[in-house]
């Protein structure tokens, strides 16, 4: 892997013990059906080495990497109280040694009812903020003034946008798009074509980056939007590609961007039947759990292409983690 200079020069904290496993799903790939013509493989993000894995250690070792550099003590950040961003946070703020604050949606739970993620959080030590409400704002507002009353206790903290996403966080997925890159011309994969799941697209601009650096042949990129619609979270990544070019110097066309809305179902955090199923089929032919949230409506994604032939050849999987997800209380579910 040839690092580009830019980012080979940016401060890193090292999470990671070596690149996450590339495997063959022979026995879920047979079980989508005879006339498949896909030959389905698995990057496997979720075992990833820190609390239960994630792809969201790659943008966390350059962003811990740029606390440290910048003298901070400890790291703020936010998102939902399911958050694998901010559970990943918490861990790696414990291995670097920074105190973190988590600043998660509301409203609070009841005591006894916090989550998974939240018990996880609490676990590796964060101090964990709760919003009154479910609205953004005053989850943004909540941030500052805790980054405030940091500052003023003397203290030196460094704030981590949402999902870790911005360009220094997306430098990590770039490193994850070579990673591939990489694998997959070991395993002798030519063309080939990626399914994640994409929700603030730090992931997929990262990706789509990394994967055209390293040269082709083709690999496309779909993502599968289960968060914001794709026509908004396509914006996004446009922005992320635009800031990864100083680092990377490419920028992707807007035209290699695939973002498709037919797993979003009733919205972030929402199961579907689709999700429910694909999930069976991978735990019951391969022993691999994906979580409702985001990466068991990939999978749906790939399932429903598979099945009627708009994906044929080498697809890879992108099991992103979120493994605890599959233990929280999401609506709709009883
Ligand atoms: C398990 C999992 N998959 C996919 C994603 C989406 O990645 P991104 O936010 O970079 O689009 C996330 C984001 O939190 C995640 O936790």
């Amino acid at each position: 892997m040839v690092i580009p200079p830019v980012i080979a020069a940016l401060p890193r904290f090292a999470l990671l013990d070596g690149p996450s496993p590339l495997a063959r799903l022979e026995r879920f790939s047979a079980a989508l059906g005879a006339r498949s013509a896909a030959e389905v493989w698995i990057k496997r993000e979720d075992l990833l080495p820190l609390a239960f894995g994630g792809n969201k250690l790659r943008n966390l070792e350059f962003l811990v990497g740029a606390a440290l550099a910048d003298g901070a003590d400890s790291l703020i950040t936010s998102g939902r109280r399911w958050s694998n961003h901010c559970r990943l946070t918490a861990a790696a703020g414990a291995r670097a040694g920074l105190a973190v604050h988590l600043v998660l949606t509301g409203p609070p739970p009841l005591p006894g009812e916090e989550g998974p993620n939240q018990r996880l959080d609490e676990l590796l030590g964060a101090t964990i903020h709760v919003t009154a409400s479910d609205d953004r704002a005053e989850r943004a507002a909540l941030v500052a003034s805790i980054a405030a009353a940091e500052g003023a206790a003397g203290r030196r903290p460094y704030v981590v946008g949402i999902g870790g996403s911005g360009p220094v966080g997306a430098a990590g997925q770039v490193l994850a798009g070579l990673e591939l890159a990489d694998q997959l011309e070991e395993a002798r994969i030519g063309a080939a074509t990626v399914v994640l799941p994409s929700a603030t697209g730090g992931t997929h601009a990262g990706l789509v980056t990394g994967l055209a650096l390293a040269t082709p042949p083709e690999r496309a990129v779909i993502g599968l939007a289960v968060a914001a619609p794709s026509a908004e979270l396509r914006r996004t990544v446009g922005g992320l590609l635009d800031a990864l070019e100083p680092l990377t110097g490419i920028r992707v066309a807007d035209s290699s961007v695939i973002l498709e809305d037919d797993q979003l179902g009733a919205g972030y955090g929402h199961p579907t039947e689709a999700a429910t199923d694909a999930a069976r089929v991978l735990a019951r032919t391969e022993g691999i759990l994906v979580d409702p949230i985001y990466t068991a409506k990939a999978l749906a994604g790939l399932v429903a292409r598979v099945r009627d032939g708009r994906l044929t050849g080498p697809v890879v999987f992108w099991h992103a983690g979120g493994t605890p997800g599959i233990f929280e209380r999401l609506p709709g579910t009883p």
